[in-house]
C-alpha cells in the first residue's frame, strides 16, 4: 500500500494517546541505535525501551556503552549492548554476524540528518557519485581550494558529511523500494548535547521524543526517501 503523509496531529497528540491509538509493534520489534552511548542517540534507545520494543545500543567504546546499558538498566529499561564502531568495516562485520545470530529481522536502523535539494532528488544518484563528491571535497580541502570552489563556508565538513549521509539516504531508499524497507533521515534542529556544548533550543530527550514517533509511524504510513526536519509541531519533510 502506498504510504500517505502523517496526520499533522501526530507529532503534537499526548503521549499517551500516541501509544493507544497508534502502537502497532511489540517486543518482538527491534530497533538498532548507533552512537547510542550519549547525546540523541542514547536518549532515543530510552524512549524505544519506554515504548516497549527490544533496542540494541551500540557505541564504539565498550566502556562508554556499557556504562551506558547499566543507567538504563538501573531504570528498568533493560536493553541489549554490541560495541560497533561505524567507520571500522571489521567492527560492522562483526556487529552484523552478532545481530544475525542472535535476532530473526531488524525493524528499526536509527540514523538522521541536513542537504542540497537537487543533488538529493537526482535520479540517477549512486554511491559512487556519493564517493566522487566526497573525495572532490577531500580533495580541495587538501589544495586549499575549497573556499574559491564554493563548498559551505559555514560548519564546511559537517555539511559535506550530512549532505553525504542524506544522499546516501536516497541511494538505499531507492534500492529498497517496494520491499517493505524505509529509508528517511531526521534532523531534530540545534540540540543540547556535548556536541553542541550544551548549548540548543530543546534537550535530547525531546529531539528522541519526535525522533521515536517519526520511526514508529505505523509500516503503511511510514514513507521513504524523506528528510525530515524540525520538532512538534513543525515536523516536515524537505524532500
Ligand atoms: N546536537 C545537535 O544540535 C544536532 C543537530 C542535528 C543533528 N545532529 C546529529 O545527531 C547525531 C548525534 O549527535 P549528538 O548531538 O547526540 O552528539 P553527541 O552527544 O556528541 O553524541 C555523538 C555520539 O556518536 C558516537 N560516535 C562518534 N563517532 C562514532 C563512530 N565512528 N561509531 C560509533 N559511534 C560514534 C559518540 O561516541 P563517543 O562517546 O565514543 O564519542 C557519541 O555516542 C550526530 O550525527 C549529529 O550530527 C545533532
Amino acid at each position: 500500500m502506498k504510504s500517505q503523509e502523517p496526520d499533522p496531529n501526530y507529532f503534537s497528540s499526548s503521549s499517551s494517546s500516541f501509544v493507544s491509538s497508534t502502537k502497532w509493534w511489540s517486543k518482538e520489534t527491534i530497533a538498532i541505535v548507533t552512537g547510542a552511548n550519549k547525546g540523541i542517540g542514547f536518549a532515543l534507545v530510552k524512549r524505544l525501551a519506554e515504548l516497549g520494543l527490544t533496542v540494541i545500543l551500540t557505541a564504539r567504546d565498550v566502556e562508554r556503552g556499557q556504562r551506558a546499558v547499566e543507567s538504563l538498566s538501573e531504570k528498568g529499561l533493560p536493553v541489549n549492548f554490541f560495541q560497533l564502531d561505524v567507520s571500522d568495516p571489521s567492527s560492522i562485520e562483526a556487529f552484523v554476524s552478532w545481530f544475525k545470530s542472535n535476532f530473526a529481522a531488524l525493524d528499526i536502523l536509527k540514523v538522521r540528518n541536513p542537504s542540497i535539494k537537487s543533488i538529493l532528488e537526482d535520479e540517477e544518484l549512486s554511491e559512487e557519485q556519493i564517493g566522487r563528491f566526497v573525495g572532490l571535497f577531500l580533495q580541495s580541502v587538501k589544495d586549499g581550494t575549497w573556499k574559491s570552489q564554493g563548498w559551505p563556508e559555514i560548519w564546511t565538513d559537517y555539511a559535506v558529511s550530512k549532505l553525504a549521509l542524506n544522499a546516501y539516504t536516497m541511494v538505499l531508499a531507492k534500492r529498497y523500494e517496494g520491499e517493505g524497507i524505509s529509508v528517511n533521515s531526521y534532523c531534530p534542529g540545534f540540540t543540547q548535547t556535548s556536541m553542541t556544548q550544551g548549548q540548543g533550543s530543546h534537550t535530547a530527550d525531546e529531539a528522541a521524543g519526535v525522533g521515536a514517533r517519526l520511526l514508529l509511524l505505523h509500516p503503511q504510513q511510514l514513507p521513504t526517501a524523506k528528510f525530515y526536519i524540525g520538532l512538534d509541531p513543525f515536523v516536515k519533510s524537505n524532500l
